[in-house]
C-alpha cells in the first residue's frame, strides 16, 4: 500500500534537517554579558604571554561587552599605566579597539594574603559597576603559583567576592593548571575552592581543551560516519599519543623542578586527549554530556598498582644534545635546577583501557622535552591483514594502516594505507592521504586561550576540567608517581635531539610494535 502525504513534495523536505545539531556554534560570536574580569598574577608569564594578548584578540574580534573592565592583582610595585603599557605591549599592533579596552584597566598591588588586598579589590570592583556598567559580574582568573591558588579563593570567599551577586550576577573562578600535585592534593584543593565556590562557578583550564584540532577529534569522530565502525577493539591493534618539545625547560627550571614530564603534561594534556579520542559519543556538544563520556573514559584506565607502574613506564632527563645543529645544555645545566636532579623531562608509558569498546588494546603514551622537534600526534594504528599474498620483500616498507591525528605544529589527519610501487614487481609500500587544516582553513589560529576566556564568560563549561575529571585522572598518574618517588624505575637519559632513551622504544618493542616517527 502506498502512504501519500497530501499536498507534500521532496522539495518541501529539508534532507539536511535528519540530524540535529546542538550546542553553541563554536564559530559563532556570542557577546559575553558585561563584566569584570580580575587577574591574580597580573604581572606575571602568563598573563603577559597568553591572558592580555586572549584579551586583545577578542577586542579585535569585537567579542568583548561593551561594559567590559580588568582589575590585575599582583604583588609587583606597579601603577594602572604600568598594567595598561604592559597590556599594549603584549600585542604586536596595538589596534584601536585593545587601547579604548587597555583604559578600562586598573592595577592593585598588594600581598595575596593581606585582608587589604581584598578590600581595595571590593572598592575597585564597585566603582567598576558604576563607571563601566559591569552589573555585579565577576571572573577571577588565578594565573599565579599554585600554591595561591587555595588561599586567594578562600580570601575571595571571606570578603564576600565569590557570592552571586544579586539580578542573576555570577562570580565564576578560572583556575589555571596544576590542579594539585597528587590525588591527595588535587582533593584538598577541590575542597577549599568549594567552600568559597560552587562547583557550576568554577572553569578549570587545560588549554590544550582549547586547541581548534584538539576539538577537531569530536568534529572527525561524531560528524562522519565512516571512522566510527572502525573505532574500536574490532579494528585498531594500538593507540599512540605522542606530545613532544623541541624546546628544553627555558627559564621555568625552578617550577619543573616541582613538576616533571608526569604531572607537567600527562595528567592533564594528555588524558584529555586521550580521553576526548576514546570516550563514547556523547549525547550532545554541551558540557554536561562531553564531561560526562570523559570521565566515563578515564574510569575505565586500568589504574595499575605501584608494582604494575614499575614496568609500564620508562622515566628519563635530557642530557647535553643538537638542536637543529645547535648544542643546547642538559636539563642539570639548566638554571634553577639542581645539579643531581632526579626529575623526568621525558615520559613513555602503557596503559590499558577496559571498556567493550577498547579492552585489550594497549594505549602508549609518551612526551618529553628537547626531542628532535614539536609534534603533537595520535595514532590509531589498525590490525594488520589476516594474509599479506604479496611475499614479505616485496612488503618491506609496509606499516599496518594508521590515522593520524595531527595535533601540532602542521595540523591535519593523515590516512596511510599500503599503495603498489609503480614498476613489474608487486611491490608494495606505505604511503598517506593528507588533510591540511592550514590549506583547507588559511588564517590565523589561537592558541587556545582566546575560545576558553570567551568561552568562561558566556558561561559555557564544555571545554573545562570537571573535578571527577581531575581526580581521576590524579589517580591514573599516582601509582606512576610513587613508583618513582620510592625510585623503583631506574631514571634514563638521552641526548637532546634525540626521540628519548632506548628504554621507550624496548616497551613497545616487547609488544612487537613500535613507534610511529612523526
Ligand atoms: C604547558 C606546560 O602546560 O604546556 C609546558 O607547562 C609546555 O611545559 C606547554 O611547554 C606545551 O603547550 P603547547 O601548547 O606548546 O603544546
Amino acid at each position: 500500500m502506498i502512504v501519500e502525504t497530501p499536498g507534500l513534495d521532496v522539495d518541501d523536505i529539508d534532507l539536511d534537517a535528519s540530524v540535529v545539531a546542538v550546542g553553541h556554534e563554536l564559530d559563532s560570536v556570542t557577546t559575553p554579558p558585561p563584566l569584570v574580569l580580575v587577574v591574580f598574577g597580573a604581572s606575571g608569564d602568563l598573563t603577559a604571554r597568553k591572558l592580555l594578548p586572549a584579551i586583545a584578540s577578542l577586542a579585535d574580534h569585537g567579542a568583548l561587552p561593551a561594559g567590559f573592565a580588568v582589575v590585575g592583582v599582583a604583588r609587583t610595585a606597579w601603577s594602572d599605566d604600568d598594567f595598561r603599557n604592559v597590556a599594549l605591549k603584549a600585542v604586536p599592533k596595538p589596534t584601536a579597539a585593545w587601547k579604548e579596552v587597555v583604559k578600562r584597566f586598573r592595577y592593585i598591588s598588594g600581598e595575596y594574603a593581606d585582608p587589604d588586598t581584598f578590600e581595595q579589590l571590593r572598592v575597585v570592583l564597585d566603582d567598576a559597576d558604576k563607571t563601566y556598567g559591569t552589573s555585579g559580574n565577576r571572573i577571577f582568573y588565578l594565573a599565579t603559583v599554585p600554591d595561591l591558588f587555595g588561599p586567594v579563593a578562600t580570601a575571595l570567599g571571606k570578603h564576600g567576592c565569590s557570592t552571586p551577586g544579586p539580578d542573576g550576577a555570577f562570580a565564576r573562578l578560572l583556575v589555571e593548571k596544576p590542579f594539585g600535585r597528587d590525588l591527595q592534593g588535587a582533593l584538598a584543593l577541590n575542597a577549599t575552592l568549594h567552600e568559597a565556590f560552587d562547583e557550576s562557578s568554577i572553569f578549570r583550564i587545560d588549554h590544550y581543551m582549547g586547541k581548534e584540532t584538539v576539538q577537531n577529534v569530536l568534529a572527525l569522530r561524531f560528524a562522519n560516519a565512516i571512522f566510527e565502525p572502525v573505532w574500536n577493539r574490532r579494528y585498531i591493534d594500538n593507540i599512540q599519543i605522542t606530545v613532544a618539545e623541541q624546546l628544553g625547560v627555558e627559564h621555568r627550571g625552578g617550577f619543573y623542578e616541582t613538576a616533571g614530564a608526569l604531572r607537567d603534561i600527562v595528567q592533564n594534556h594528555v588524558m584529555q586527549v586521550l580521553a576526548l579520542t576514546l570516550m563514547e559519543p556523547p549525547a550532545a556538544i554541551a558540557a554536561q554530556s562531553i564531561r560526562d563520556e570523559k570521565v566515563k573514559l578515564l574510569q575505565a584506565v586500568v589504574i595499575p598498582s605501584v608494582d604494575e607502574a614499575v614496568g609500564a613506564a620508562v622515566r628519563a632527563q635530557y642530557t647535553t644534545g643538537f638542536i637543529e645543529g645547535n648544542e643546547v645544555p642538559g636539563y642539570r645545566q639548566e638554571p634553577d635546577v639542581d645539579p643531581y636532579s632526579r626529575i623526568e623531562t621525558f615520559v613513555a608509558m602503557k596503559l590499558a583501557v577496559d571498556n567493550w569498546r577498547w579492552a585489550g588494546v594497549p594505549i602508549y603514551i609518551r612526551t618529553g622535552k628537547r626531542l628532535p622537534k614539536r609534534s603533537t600526534e595520535v595514532t590509531l594504528e589498525f590490525q594488520r591483514v589476516p594474509h599479506l599474498a604479496f611475499g614479505g620483500a616485496l612488503t618491506r616498507d609496509l606499516r599496518p594502516n594508521a590515522l593520524i591525528l595531527r595535533i601540532q605544529p602542521d595540523d591535519g589527519i593523515c590516512l596511510r594505507f599500503g599503495a603498489k610501487v609503480p614498476g613489474e614487481a608487486f611491490r608494495v609500500r606505505s604511503v598517506g592521504m593528507d588533510f591540511s587544516y592550514a590549506e583547507t582553513f588559511p588564517g590565523p589560529r589561537t592558541d587556545g586561550y582566546e575560545r576558553l576566556l570567551h568561552d568562561a564568560m558566556i558561561g559555557d563549561a564544555t571545554l573545562f576540567i570537571r573535578t571527577d575529571e581531575v581526580e581521576q585522572a590524579w589517580r591514573i598518574a599516582d601509582p606512576f608517581l610513587e613508583a618513582w618517588s620510592e625510585d623503583g624505575v631506574p631514571l634514563a637519559h638521552y641526548q637532546a635531539g634525540t626521540w628519548g632513551p632506548r628504554e621507550a622504544e624496548l616497551l613497545l618493542a616487547r609488544d612487537l610494535r613500535r613507534w610511529r616517527d612523526p
